[in-house]
């Protein structure tokens, strides 16, 4: 078995046919055909059903290309680190979700440039999630988001929890309280942004009837939550962030609308289409139309990670690390020192 035989394998199960993968290959017909048959003869397992059309996977075969998909992405990896490794780009490539670019992110790079006044620093707008496959192709070398992310190939810095503030239109009626409760909100149209969940182990407790003042009040302005005592808790998880702090409190937003990305949703807050909720930094978007109050709960915050590959740090980020603590400091912002360990 060699690498050859897997990847004409995973070409021809991606394509469904062998002219498709021969196409994207750029191998002949013949040469894959006779590629798979190799593979199958020394596992003695047909991987291929080529009688049907378009071509399936044997049972088996479905199996294999499960397993092995992960293996061959895994080795990319590797070879994409080694090479990084043996010749370190002299660029910082920099991957970062757009409310990070809103906050802190220029002033950080401005201070990073300040002590490195030669350094490349190469900025890409990418959601969470996709930086993650970002560090492993080379693609970045550092990413900004909100999400942990549990992968045996990133190790991650939680930098800091930013407040989230309820951005709503001027003329809305609660505009003028200026600390707000989640439960006074529950009767809006929730405004959804965010393109990466949580992950489901940490939101898979059920949403117990958290029942308080809050949900009380909740039930009399007559909106839906998840508040009676009687009621069997669900267990449904709720992986969106802002159903998920809500659904802390036991409440289930009136009505909700998904859109694509932060801006169009603080453009639709400014409309009147609804309310949403934004980390603290968006607070000079759109103010002419908005108006942004804290929330009273505490624990109503948008982490921030820092996220490199586990066995190669860039020799830039330490450098990173210290601009990020010394913008903290200026401010007098609150956080924890952390540092990477390269773990080579
Ligand atoms: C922050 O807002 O804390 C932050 C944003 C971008 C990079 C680093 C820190």
């Amino acid at each position: 078995m060699d690498l050859k035989q897997l990847n004409a394998f995973i070409a021809i199960a991606d394509c469904k046919s062998f002219s498709a993968a021969a196409t994207k290959t750029g191998l002949s017909q013949p040469t894959l055909s006779r590629l798979l048959k190799q593979l199958e003869t020394d596992m003695g397992v047909e991987l291929v059903d080529r009688y049907h059309r378009p071509l399936h996977l044997t049972e088996a075969g479905v199996f294999f290309y499960d397993k092995i998909s992960t293996i061959l992405t895994e080795i990319d990896t590797v070879t994409s680190m080694t090479q990084r490794l043996s010749a370190p780009s002299a660029a910082l490539n920099i991957g970062f979700v757009p409310s990070v670019l809103y906050g802190l992110l220029p002033e950080v790079i401005a201070k990073l440039k300040q002590s490195n006044p030669d350094i490349e620093v190469n900025l890409k707008d990418i959601s969470s999630y996709q930086q993650i496959e970002a560090l492993k192709t080379g693609e970045i070398d550092v990413g900004f988001g909100r999400f942990a992310h549990q992968d045996p190939w990133i190790q991650q810095i939680l930098l800091r929890h930013e407040r989230y503030l309820v951005a709503l239109p001027k003329a809305h009626a609660l505009a003028h309280i200026t600390e707000q409760r989640l439960i006074d909100l529950a009767n809006n149209r929730l405004i959804l942004y965010h393109q990466t969940h949580l992950p489901i182990s940490t939101t898979a407790q059920p949403i117990k009837n958290t029942i308080n003042n809050m949900a009380t009040a909740n039930n009399q302005s007559g909106s839906r939550h998840n508040e009676s005592s009687n009621e069997q808790p669900s267990f449904e998880p709720v992986t969106e962030p802002l159903l998920h702090l809500f659904a802390q409190y036991g409440i289930s937003p009136f009505m909700t609308t998904t859109v694509s990305d932060l801006q169009v949703a603080l453009g639709l807050v400014a409309a009147g289409e609804g309310i949403t909720l934004v980390p603290a930094s968006l607070k000079t978007v759109r103010t002419e139309q908005i108006v942004y109050r804290r929330l009273l709960h505490e624990n109503a915050t948008s982490p921030i990670y820092l996220h490199s590959l586990k066995d190669f740090v860039h020799p830039k980020i330490p450098d990173l690390l210290s601009a990020i603590y010394q913008v903290y400091e200026r401010r007098g912002i609150t956080y924890r020192q952390q540092s990477f360990i390269s773990q080579r």
